[in-house]
Order: structure tokens, then sequence, then C-alpha cells
């Protein structure tokens, strides 16, 4: 089966053309071309044609969340994304420390075949921040892990983190940190800072993220390994990150688009929907995030998909559990955040959906060139779009989204794996 895209203009540049895909490669690129009978074809008149988006950060909640989500339907929800590889946090139920529960995700993964899951290993034993995992066992393994992270947690114990990262040299990993200092955030519930004040939460100080970073970016350093910064919400974690680098360092970090577009002001509704770890911050942070994604200090866009069942969100403001959807709006409150201000053209929408992820995340099969020869691995995304956001019409087992209502720009049209149309017009294919 062959799938003849008709029209598209690939990262919403020069003429329209069309794209031939057979054989899971981009086959053929031209104008004219002609389908056989065997062959789908997709009316692609004014898309922008995009590498398949990478997500270095979901949870998936497969093993033991399956209240909240599982590998089928946050599969579903990555594919009307756009998204063809995503990667699952091992805060699961059990933890995913070990090559036996990664494997189950891979396998899991691969059966559902809507996207390709990667299964993110933990840092250490059952997330508990004291002892390291068997990362070797989990790397050699048929789900071959090449991230590791803790994340929920930070790995806090300053030597653990140093073997970590020395570790992960021999394997060719990267260890993507979630970077918290616990002792700063003890009971904290929201930004520290006036909105925080006036409502009577507890302050999450924006240190307890830039301490840990500028400590990381030493550890990095001086192993010579690739660290990972998870979900950056703070503008001066990024001078952080701006001076690691300049450095030399190997360094690496991500934003979640709910970063680039909602701050606490958000927070005076009081709807846990907001709350999530890292903190909504102020607008100037937002600002910042923007600009860091623009210049390249922050390489790529990350959803932190964090589903959760109603009894977790719908509660009070404390007892909630911190998390939002993001798979199926990351794109279109990119476009709003980014696009429409013009910080970032088509371009630089694949750089940090598709291509940077899939450098950082070690797939040499994703984040390629829209170009005959490559993997047709590839999102169509409608620029003129406009939708309004209904988590019950989510794909997502969860309705956590905090865009509830929200009239956002840009639609993913179809999304395609290898040559296999994985989503369509707002339906996955299973
Ligand atoms: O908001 C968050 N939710 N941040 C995290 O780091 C973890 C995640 C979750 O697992 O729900
Ligand atoms: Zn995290």
């Amino acid at each position: 089966m062959s799938v003849l895209i008709k029209n598209a203009r690939p990262y919403g540049e020069g003429e329209p053309v069309d794209l031939l895909l057979r054989d899971g490669l981009i086959a053929e690129i031209g104008s004219g071309l002609d389908a056989d009978d065997d062959t789908e074809v997709i009316d692609a008149d004014g898309l922008v044609a995009l590498p398949g988006f990478v997500d270095l950060h979901v949870h998936l909640r497969e093993p033991g969340g399956e209240d909240a989500e599982t590998i089928e339907t946050g599969s579903a929800a990555a594919a009307l994304g756009g998204f063809t590889a995503v990667f699952a946090m091992p805060n699961t139920d059990p933890v995913a420390d070990n090559a036996v529960v990664t494997e189950h995700v891979y396998r899991r993964g691969a059966e559902v075949g809507l996207v390709d899951v990667h299964p993110v290993g933990a840092v250490t034993v059952g997330l508990a921040g004291e002892r390291l995992a068997e990362l070797g066992t989990m790397a050699a393994s048929a789900a071959g892990v090449r991230m590791f992270s803790d994340d929920g947690h930070c790995v806090h114990d300053p030597l653990l983190m140093r073997r970590a990262l020395e570790y992960s040299t021999a394997l060719d990993a990267v260890i993507a940190q979630h970077a918290e200092d616990h002792r700063l955030t003890d009971g904290a519930q929201a930004h520290e800072g006036v909105v925080a004040a006036r409502l009577g939460l507890a302050g999450w100080p924006a240190a307890a993220e830039e301490t840990i970073v500028a400590r990381d970016c030493a550890l990095a350093r001086d192993a010579g390994a690739a660290l990972h910064v998870c979900h950056v919400s703070s503008a001066r974690t990024v001078e952080v990150l701006r001076a690691a680098k300049a450095a030399g360092t190997r360094v690496t970090a991500e934003v979640a688009p709910h970063h680039l577009l909602l701050t606490d002001a958000a927070l005076t509704s009081y709807d846990p929907v907001n709350k999530v770890n890292p903190p909504l911050r102020t607008g100037a942070d937002t600002a910042a995030m923007r600009r860091a994604l623009a210049d390249g200090v922050i390489d790529c866009v990350a959803t932190d998909h964090a589903p959760h069942p109603p009894q977790a969100k719908d509660c009070e403001w404390a007892a909630a559990r911190p998390g939002m959807l993001g798979l199926e709006t990351a794109l279109s409150v990119l476009v709003h955040t980014m696009v429409e201000p013009g910080l970032l053209d088509w371009r630089g929408v694949a750089r940090v959906l598709s291509e940077r992820p899939a450098e950082i995340g070690g797939l040499a099969g994703q984040g390629r060139p829209v170009e005959v020869g490559e993997p047709a691995t590839l999102t169509l995304v409608d620029p003129d779009a406009q939708w309004t956001v209904r988590g019950a019409r989510l794909a997502s087992l969860a309705d956590n989204t905090p865009y509830e209502g929200m009239r956002l720009p840009a639609r993913v049209v179809a999304t395609v794996l290898r040559g296999r149309v994985t989503a369509r017009d707002g339906e996955v294919r299973k």
C-alpha cells in the first residue's frame, strides 16, 4: 500500500508538491504524480508537511495507572497530535527500573503500533533516589533504553547523580533530570511570588530548579556526559543553561507547551487542572521560555503529558496531583505562542518538535528531512485551522487539559509512521 500526498508544502516553503510514500520511504517528490488503485491519496492543499514529531517526555501510566491512560490510549493521543515517537517516563507501578518493565512497555507500544514508544528507564531503584538501577541491563535489553530519568522526582544525591552520568557515557545514553531540590519545595503548592502569597499557597521557589541545573551542569561537564534538563520553567534556569552550553557542557533542555503559554495568574480560579510540577510561573518566565526556544538555548518542546483520573484532579488544590494533558494540543500551543508572534517559522517547528528531540533521544529514523529516500515518517498540518479544545473529545483516557474551551490555531490533519497512516482527520488508524 502506497500513499500519495497531493499538494503539500514541506516546511511551509516554496510551491506545493506531491509526495509518494512507498515501502516506508519517501519514494518520489514532484508535481502531478499519479496514484494507482492501491494508493491512498491525501489531498494536502494548503497543508504543511513536517517530519513526524518526537516527544521526549510523556507519562503513559501503564503499567499500574490504567485508570488515567494506557499505552493504547496514549499512543492514540500521540498520533492525533502528530507524534511518531514518544519517550514514556518510568514513574509507573511497578516502576520501570528494570528490563522486564521497560521491555513490556516497548513491546506493548509496538503491538499498538501507532507511535514508536521508547521506555525511559529509572535512574534509581523504585525512584527512591538511594541506589542506582541497572542502567546497563535496560540499555542492553530489546527496548534499547537510551534515556534514564527519575522524572517526578529529582536525583537529589550529587554522588548518585555523578555516578549515573559517568555510567551513561559507556551506554551512549542521556540522563534526563527533573530538576527540583525537594528540600526547597517541601509542601510547596504554587510558584513562589505574589499570586501564591495572595492565595495563601505555600511558595515553590524558582531557585529549587536553578540550583539543581547549575549543579548538574558541573557534574555533566566533569563526567563528559550528556545531561538533559526536563521541563525548564524559570527564566534564570535559561541563563544557567546558556552559560553551560557556551562552556561546552553536553547539556540539552526541553520546555513544556504549558510553560510557554500559561502563568500563575491562572491559579486564581483554584482549579487544580492548573496544578503542575514544575509550577506555572510568571509572564516574565513564559517570555524567557519563548526567547530561549527561539534562540536554541532550550532545544526542544516536550509535552510532559501527564494524565490523571478525575479523583486526582476534582478535589481541593492541595490534595490534587500535579500534571496536565499535552499530546493533542502541543502543536497548537506552539503555533499560538511561537509561530504567530514570529518567533519561529515552520523550519523552526520541525527543529523543536522533531529534529532536536530525535537527536537527543538517539533516534536515527526520526526527525529526518522531508526528502526522497528518507523515512516516510511525517506530519501534515493545517496552519489555518482553528479549533476549540474539549477534554472530553480528546483521545486520552483522562481529560485534565488546562486549555478547556480555548480556541487554538493549527491542527494535525494526518500522521504517517514509516509509510503507514496512523491518524487522519481526527481518527486513528488501528
Ligand atoms: O506535573 C507533573 N506530573 N510533573 C511531573 O514531574 C510528573 C508528572 C506526573 O507523573 O504526573
Ligand atoms: Zn518532571
